[in-house]
């Protein structure tokens, strides 16, 4: 994380807020179940529970990183209401879309996946795979038990989604995409073009979807969703002692899309890989069917990013130019899934069945 100097402000009401439980929710070492944090994100350093109600209501202050002040969360200041829509509130993204060229649309969606870019080489001259994995992370955060996360919204654009480890170099595919959403925006909202992008995708390398849909509106501001309980990316305290994953959430650890591609709590267990993913698909709403459809489809085209860090940038936190095309490290596991990665094929699926695999630690 960049080192922060950013003020973030709390109120009273976030901090008193009630707490709540679901059933099947994870207990505290004080036996008390975990509360939902208020308005905040739960990325956010959160208050120290004071003990006089007084001081709860004390809006306070906090330089966030520099200072354990609790935090005070300016949320509840702000109108989350379609007044506050900076196209108006009377907007009407559905009708928008109706009015678009769309046969135009999707020829400059496609011609952008051929156009590589000096800022982020394309694999194999291809964005293809890249807006794939953009498209399933905007759609991968929805869960069906609150109807919370996914596609509509855009809200990867946002903090807390945008600096999730799992949509790493996800920033570059949307960067690449900005032309054709600046050429029709606000009738492609945002949300929209990260799913046409890999419908187009998908389709520029011969699969033939049953199509998209368009008129998914544009958030304005970050919708502070509770995501979980943990306090730094990548943990996971979600679980119950039997197990159980923590309702409402969908995802398995802090920071993921959905489960961990190195196993449970990084344990390379397959069946107890099979049994996270079957949770966490099913809290998007999927069955096994569909669960195995998405990842080997999925998992037809690209590659995977773990490049060792290239010497000219050597501290890991910071930004680094250098590390791109064949020097790319996105989740730090390296290779193509099938010897033709921006093609539609069986081969994924051929590979993992024809052949017994070994569990290796990769250069990245
Ligand atoms: C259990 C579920 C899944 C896991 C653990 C998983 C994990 C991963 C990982 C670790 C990468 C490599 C990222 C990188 O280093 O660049 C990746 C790439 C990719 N994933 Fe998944 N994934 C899952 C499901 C899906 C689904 C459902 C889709 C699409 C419907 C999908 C599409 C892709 C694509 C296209 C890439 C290649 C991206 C590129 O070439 O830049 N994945 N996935």
């Amino acid at each position: 994380m960049m080192k922060m100097t950013r003020l973030i402000i709390t109120s009273a009401i976030a901090m008193s807020a009630p707490s709540f439980s679901y059933p099947g929710m994870a207990k505290s070492e004080s036996g008390k179940t975990h509360n939902a944090p208020p308005a905040t994100s739960s990325m956010m350093p959160q208050a120290e529970s004071a003990d006089s109600s007084i001081d709860q209501m004390i809006p306070r202050l906090i330089v966030e990183g520099e200072s354990n002040l609790p935090v005070v969360d300016m949320g509840p200041l702000r109108k989350n209401e379609s007044s506050e829509n900076p196209l108006g509130s009377n907007f009407n993204y559905a009708q928008a879309f109706a009015k678009l060229d769309f046969e135009q649309v999707k020829a400059d969606m496609k011609a952008v996946l051929t156009d590589s870019k000096e800022f982020w080489p394309a694999d194999y001259g291809h964005y293809g795979p890249l807006f794939i994995r953009l498209s399933w992370h905007s759609a991968g955060t929805y869960r069906a038990i609150d109807g919370r996360g996914g596609s509509d919204g855009g809200q990867m654009r946002f903090y807390p989604l945008a600096q999730w480890p799992d949509n790493a170099n996800l920033d570059k595919a949307r960067l690449l995409i900005q032309p054709v959403v600046d050429k029709y925006y606000p009738n492609l909202s945002w949300a929209d073009a990260m799913v046409l992008a890999g419908d187009i995708a998908m389709r520029d390398m011969g699969f033939e979807t049953l199509g998209v849909a368009g008129g998914r509106i544009d958030d304005w501001a970050p919708d502070m969703v509770y995501w979980g309980p943990e306090d730094e990316f990548l943990k996971s305290e979600r679980f119950d002692e039997n197990g159980n994953l923590m309702l409402p959430l969908a995802a398995s650890v802090m920071g993921l899309i959905y489960v961990n591609p190195e196993g449970p709590d990084g344990k390379p267990d397959p069946l107890l890989s099979a049994e996270r993913i079957r949770t966490t698909f099913g809290r998007m709403g999927m069955n096994d069917e569909e669960t195995v459809a998405l990842i080997a489809g999925g998992h037809t085209f690209g590659k995977t990013h773990g490049a060792p860090r290239p010497k000219e940038c050597p501290d890991p936190k910071a930004n680094c130019p250098a590390a791109k095309g064949p020097k790319t490290n996105t989740s730090g596991i390296e290779g193509p899934w099938t010897p033709k990665p921006i093609e539609w094929t069986h081969e994924y699926l051929t590979n993992l069945f024809k052949y017994d695999w070994k569990l290796t630690k990769g250069p990245g």
